[in-house]
Order: structure tokens, then C-alpha cells, then sequence
């Protein structure tokens, strides 16, 4: 099945009995080669992404990237917030365990925790562990205290939570302590147990202080709050973080869900159709992801409905700088 638009037919188009005609097709064949193609044609009909993507000039089977400044490593464009969503107990964490096998097997590679997020570091580790995920997966936790030893007692910790020897990006949350903890992060880093460091904030009354940050210390990422209607982070974090180098995690891309109170019961703008969007996550994902300092978003989510929704923003076109003033304009005038 080479294109999005022939996954998508077959998608559409198969019926019970075509399904159980697969079915006894798949008894002749070997074990190896029915996984593979019920594996297949599960893909397909989770995904038609044709619908959008393919009737466009740019159809894309794979989520769009953009490089971490200071690698070149390529990091797809949505990833996977875990506050609130992945705080269960761990033998509820089955409904999880599909939102991260789908997460991977539609692109997605970029997780975010922190051992703020109460069971959410031990929930991904053992996930990752139990479903073999670890080396598909950018690891992004946080640290979130006061004092050194302090510091390096919850970054071990969240080592042996997550249940792996190298994490992918030690983040300091909310700004807590950070040049006492961006000291151990650096020794950390040049042993190779952290790939990459950098900040988080969720406000923008925290904005300079970040900005500082950003200017003097020499960090990798940044992690902020922007969204459709918090654009604060367009002043100063933005254009400093590319004129530094640093890549942009963008969290709360719906404003912790309140946007979509905001758009209940409205329908999407027709002109959202000029950039293959389906549905108002995809309106906010794409209106983010289409800014050029931001390397990703990271929406959370527990249900496989939404991430599979959310991920469609990462395919297709994106609005150019005219259509997001157009969409800020739809939204403000709703
Ligand atoms: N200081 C920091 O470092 C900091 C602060 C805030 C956030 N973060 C990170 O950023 C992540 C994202 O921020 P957030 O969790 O605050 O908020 P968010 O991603 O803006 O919104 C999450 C809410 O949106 C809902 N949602 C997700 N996809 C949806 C869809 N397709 N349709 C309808 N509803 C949908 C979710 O409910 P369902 O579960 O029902 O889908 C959830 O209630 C966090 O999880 C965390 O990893 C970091």
C-alpha cells in the first residue's frame, strides 16, 4: 500500500465480510505474515489521513520534522504531554498503554513528565519497559526542587522511575533553582547520561525571567506556554530562541483544554480546508506548529481518539503568516 490516498480506499471501503475473508486468508499464511498484514490494514483504519492529505498538493505519509538547532536531530512536529493524564495508578495504565503504542506507531516521538506529575514518570517507564518503546521514544522529564543534592536525589529518581540509563531532555520546571541545578545537568550531560537540557514555564508573567535565562546560559530548549489565544511568547521567547539556537516546546497548545470550550457547538472555518485541517485540535496544533521558531507541541491526552485527532496536525500543509492572522482573527470573533 504505497499511498495515503489507496491506505485510505481500503479503509473506507472494507466491509465484515472482506474483513472475514482476510481473516481466513491470513490461516494460510504464516504467523509472521498475517501480523504484518492485519497490522497493515489496522494502520489504515485508524488512519485515512487521505481524506485531508491526500486530495492535497502535499500529501505526506510522514509527520512532518523540524531539527533541534543544535544538533540537526529531527524531532516530528506533535508530541505527548503526561500532566493529569498520566497520573494513574499503574495497574489502571492499560488505556495508556494504547495511547502509546498509537502515539509511535503514527509518528510521534517526543513524551514530556516531570516528577511534578505524581505516578506519570513511573507509568511511561513501565510502559516503555512492558511495550518495548524506549529507543522509539525522545525522553523529557524535569527537575523540580531546591538544592543540589536535592536536585540530584529526584534526577535519579526519575532515571529509575523512567527505567532507562539516558534521558533524552533534563528540563529545570518552572525556572525552580535552575542555575544549581543547570550545574549538575551540565556534569550529567557531559557523562552522557542527559542528551539535552534546557527550561520550562507555563506563564508568561515568568517570560523574563526566561528570557535572561535563555541569554546567558546555554541550553538546548526551551519549554513555553503559546497557544491561539496566549501569544505573549511572540515578543521576546520566540524570536530570542531562534536568533540563540534553542529549540521550543510549546505546552498547554489548548490552554490546558479551555479552548475547546471556547469553539463547543461553532463550526471550523471554511478556509480551513486550504490547510488539511479537519477539526479545531488540528486548527490550534497547526496554528502553533506553523510559527518557525517552534520545533513541537506537546498536547496531553489518555484517550486514542484525541491523540489519533491531534496527530493529524503534523500532516499536510500548514497556514502561511497570512492564514494565522486569518484563524486569530476566526477565533477572536467567535
Ligand atoms: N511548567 C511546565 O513545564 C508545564 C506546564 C504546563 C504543561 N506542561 C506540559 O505540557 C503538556 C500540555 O499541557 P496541558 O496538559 O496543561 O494542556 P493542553 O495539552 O493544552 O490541554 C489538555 C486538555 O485538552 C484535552 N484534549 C486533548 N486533545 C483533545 C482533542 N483532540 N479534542 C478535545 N480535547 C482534547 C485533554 O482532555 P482528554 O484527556 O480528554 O483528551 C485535556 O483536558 C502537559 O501535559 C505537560 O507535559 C508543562
Amino acid at each position: 500500500m504505497s499511498s495515503v490516498a489507496e491506505r485510505s480506499l481500503i479503509a473506507n471501503q472494507m466491509t465484515r465480510r472482506d474483513v472475514s475473508t482476510l481473516l481466513d486468508m491470513t490461516r494460510e499464511m504464516t504467523r509472521r505474515e498475517a501480523a504484518r498484514l492485519i497490522g497493515g490494514i489496522t494502520a489504515s483504519c485508524l488512519w485515512p489521513i487521505g481524506a485531508a492529505g491526500a486530495q492535497s498538493k502535499n500529501e505526506s505519509t510522514t509527520m512532518l520534522t523540524r531539527p533541534i538547532p543544535s544538533s540537526g536531530e529531527k524531532l516530528p512536529v506533535i508530541g505527548l504531554g503526561t500532566w493529569q493524564t498520566f497520573d494513574v495508578d499503574p495497574a489502571q495504565s492499560a488505556p495508556l498503554a494504547e495511547v502509546l503504542r498509537t502515539f509511535v506507531k503514527l509518528g510521534g516521538r517526543l513524551i514530556d513528565s516531570s516528577p511534578m506529575y505524581g505516578r506519570a514518570e513511573q507509568v511511561i517507564g513501565d510502559l516503555l519497559t512492558k511495550l518495548k518503546l524506549r529507543d522509539s521514544l525522545f525522553l523529557a522529564t524535569k527537575v523540580w526542587t531546591r538544592g543540589q543534592q536535592a536536585g540530584i536525589d529526584s534526577m535519579e529518581r526519575s532515571f529509575a522511575r523512567l527505567q532507562t540509563k539516558t534521558i533524552d531532555l533534563m528540563q529545570v520546571h518552572n525556572l525552580v533553582d535552575a542555575e544549581t541545578q543547570l550545574q549538575t545537568m551540565r556534569e550529567w550531560k557531559a557523562q552522557g547520561r542527559f542528551r539535552y537540557l534546557g527550561v520550562t514555564h507555563y506563564e508568561a508573567g515568568a517570560f523574563a525571567e526566561v528570557a535572561k535565562i535563555l541569554a546567558r546560559a546555554k541550553l538546548n530548549f526551551v519549554q513555553i506556554n503559546y497557544s491561539i489565544m496566549e501569544r505573549d511568547a511572540e515578543e521576546k521567547i520566540l524570536p530570542l530562541a531562534q536568533e540563540r539556537g534553542i529549540a521550543v516546546i510549546v505546552n498547554r497548545p489548548f490552554g490546558g483544554g479551555d479552548l475547546f470550550h471556547r469553539v463547543r457547538g461553532k463550526p471550523l472555518p471554511d478556509f480551513a480546508a486550504e490547510f488539511d485541517c479537519t477539526s479545531w485540535a488540528q486548527f490550534f496544533l497547526k496554528w502553533i506548529v506553523a510559527h518557525p521558531a517552534v520545533t513541537c507541541a506537546i498536547p496531553a491526552t489518555n484517550s486514542v481518539q484525541h491523540l489519533d485527532d491531534n496527530m493529524r496536525a503534523g500532516f499536510g500543509r500548514l497556514p502561511d503568516a497570512k492564514l494565522r492572522q486569518r484563524m486569530i482573527e476566526a477565533i477572536t470573533n467567535l
